[in-house]
């Protein structure tokens, strides 16, 4: 991996193939190795970049980042650095994932002129219920006493479809171990900023860039009936199901994801 001297943190992403610049935002407790199968297949006819997101994989916290949080807004501008870093003027193509898209939505509220497409996986645009965003509390002042591992314990059951417990077990065990290697800080931070996340319904109309929104047949985190809405709120948006999938569609199906992302890039080339 690569590292940026960003304002905030030294991030460590991955930068490989040349063409339009596509950045790919993981999710939570996660790293860019969610999007591993996705850096080798698109990576052949584009620029993918794919960082570590502050307090993730190999990209450290600022201090007092984990007490204060860190907002999706911040998570975003810490991306448009790392586009400056690497002297990326081009418009991009944005490809978010869960809350990766939180943070997408971010930059497209506040760097939309850098954008040539937008792709939005397993994500929501509401808020949470206030119970949820007291469990997200609850996780970021006790993690560090739990330890990892109980937050893959909590969340490994809703992450993956049914059948990919029976079928892909080493995909379970790969998100498993990812998660078992986060910072109990970075999961703070993360949660911390996505419980203090605004809900982002009223920017859906105003996006202009050709949009995917793509989702996991079976994702019990951002179910498809609500990622369905937020693609008929984006003018013009496509909206793809990746079947036999739950949340992790990326590692689940990466063959269906594929697909649907070179799809998707080849119209956008085309226009
Ligand atoms: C993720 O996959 O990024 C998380 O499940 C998002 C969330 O906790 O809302």
């Amino acid at each position: 991996m690569k590292t940026a001297a960003l304002s905030q943190t030294n991030m460590a992403y991955v930068d490989e193939g040349q063409g339009v610049p596509l950045l790919l935002v993981h999710g939570f407790p996660l790293d860019h190795t969610m999007w591993d199968a996705q850096i080798a297949a698109l990576s052949r006819g584009t620029r993918v970049i794919a960082p570590d997101l502050r307090g993730f994989g190999r990209t450290p916290l600022a201090p007092g980042d984990a007490e204060r949080g860190i907002s999706m807004e911040a998570y975003a501008d810490d991306l448009a650095e790392l586009l400056d870093q690497l002297s990326i003027r081009e418009p991009i193509v944005l490809v978010g994932f869960s809350m990766g898209g939180y943070v997408a939505w971010q930059f497209v509220r506040k760097y939309g002129g850098r954008l040539r497409a937008l792709v939005q996986c397993d994500t929501r645009a509401k808020t949470d219920t206030e119970e949820a965003r007291m469990g997200r509390i609850k996780m970021a002042e006790c993690v560090a006493e739990w330890g990892s591992g109980r937050v893959a314990e909590m969340m490994g059951p809703k992450l993956f479809a049914p059948e990919t417990f029976m079928r892909k077990p080493e995909v379970v065990a790969a998100v498993r171990a990812v998660v078992e290697r986060t910072r109990p800080a970075g999961t703070a931070a993360a949660q911390r900023g996505m419980a203090a996340r605004p809900d982002m319904t009223g920017l859906l109309p105003t996006i202009k860039v050709p949009t995917l929104v793509l989702v996991g047949e079976f994702d019990a985190i951002s179910p498809p009936a609500e990622m369905k809405e937020i693609a008929h709120a984006i003018p013009g948006a496509e909206f793809v199901v990746i079947s036999h999938a739950g949340h992790m569609t990326t590692m689940e199906e990466p063959a269906m994801v594929n697909n649907a992302l070179t799809n998707f890039l080849n119209r956008v080339h085309k226009q």
